[in-house]
């Protein structure tokens, strides 16, 4: 889905997140571990507050492993707690209940100490940008199929509690908010990892940006997928080679660029030059 946010927009889904916040416990922040920082809401913080919240880094599948460790490492040090996980195929979402238990661990033994028993399942919200992964999250956790509301912001419908096992719930509607859109890196990033649909910027551009990046940080995966000796400093350069590699010819003979972009992009979103993580910690040190 492709949204509009406007200003008017984004004050809506910052008010909307904040009421769901007055009926929860602790909030999953659900970030694209490939991409953590460029996939977070930039008021993020003013908008959870004080609330407990745990880190989710989705898609961990297809992220760089070690990238994500550093990550992980990065958000301890800030005083955060951050869980990769695979929505999709379910790894590592198990670990989310017990950690979401344990944040709150406080407050419910306080509750304890007031004389309540049995204290209420821990209720929990997911929180993130469009196409992050919360729906395929919220269907992972309820065991079920639940289905989306539209991705406006202001689009309601009566709120439910979703059982997780026995001592979580989780708010069937997650809070949608908005990335950091005005920085070019974040757009092209989001782009590239497929969060952003094509048509919003310019293809070239975006192959452009990630065969920049894989020739810095992912060389030998570069060389190894479209047989290359070496990668030639000028993108042009390395479009032709890879154009020529592939077969991808205009009728006139010379190298079809677009063909060259959207066979690059399909590579990188379907895996075919592996696991890969488009920014590290090292950028934000
Ligand atoms: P949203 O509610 O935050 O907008 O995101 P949604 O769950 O719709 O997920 C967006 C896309 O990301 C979906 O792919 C979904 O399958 C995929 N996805 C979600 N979590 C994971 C994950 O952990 N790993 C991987 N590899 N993919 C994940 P889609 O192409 O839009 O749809 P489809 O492929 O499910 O048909």
């Amino acid at each position: 889905t492709v949204i509009q946010w406007f200003p008017g927009h984004m004050a809506k889904a910052k008010r909307e997140v904040q009421e769901k916040l007055k009926l929860i416990d602790v909030a999953f922040e659900l970030l694209d571990a490939r991409v953590p920082m460029s996939s977070r809401n930039p008021m993020i913080d003013e908008i959870l507050g004080q609330k407990p919240r745990l880190i989710l880094l989705n898609k961990a599948d297809m992220a760089d492993e070690a990238v994500t460790e550093q990550w992980i490492r990065y958000f301890h040090d800030q005083g955060r707690l951050a869980l990769p996980i695979d929505a999709q195929s379910g790894t590592g979402v198990r670990q989310i209940a017990a950690a979401a238990k344990e944040m709150v661990k406080d407050k419910f033994d306080k509750m304890r100490a007031k004389g309540i028993k049995n204290p209420r399942p821990v209720r929990a919200l997911i929180v993130g940008i469009p196409n992050v992964g919360k729906s395929t999250l919220i269907n992972r956790l309820a065991g079920r199929h639940i289905a989306k509301t539209g991705d406006k912001p202001g689009v309601t419908k009566a709120q439910q509690w979703i059982k997780v096992g026995k001592e979580m719930e989780l708010l069937d509607t997650p809070g949608i908010l908005w990335p950091k859109f005005e920085d070019e890196d974040v757009g092209y990033r989001l782009a590239v990892t497929g969060a952003i649909k094509d048509e919003i910027l310019n293809l070239q551009d975006v192959a452009v940006y990630a065969l920049r990046f894989l020739s810095d940080h992912y060389p030998e995966r570069l060389m190894e997928r479209y047989g290359l000796d070496s990668i030639p400093d000028d993108m042009v350069a390395l479009f032709d080679a890879i154009g020529r590699r592939r077969g991808c010819l205009t009728a006139g003979g010379g190298i079809d660029y677009d063909k060259v972009a959207d066979i690059v992009l399909y590579d990188i979103r379907t895996e075919k030059l592996g696991r890969l993580s488009f920014e590290t910690p090292a950028l934000w040190t």
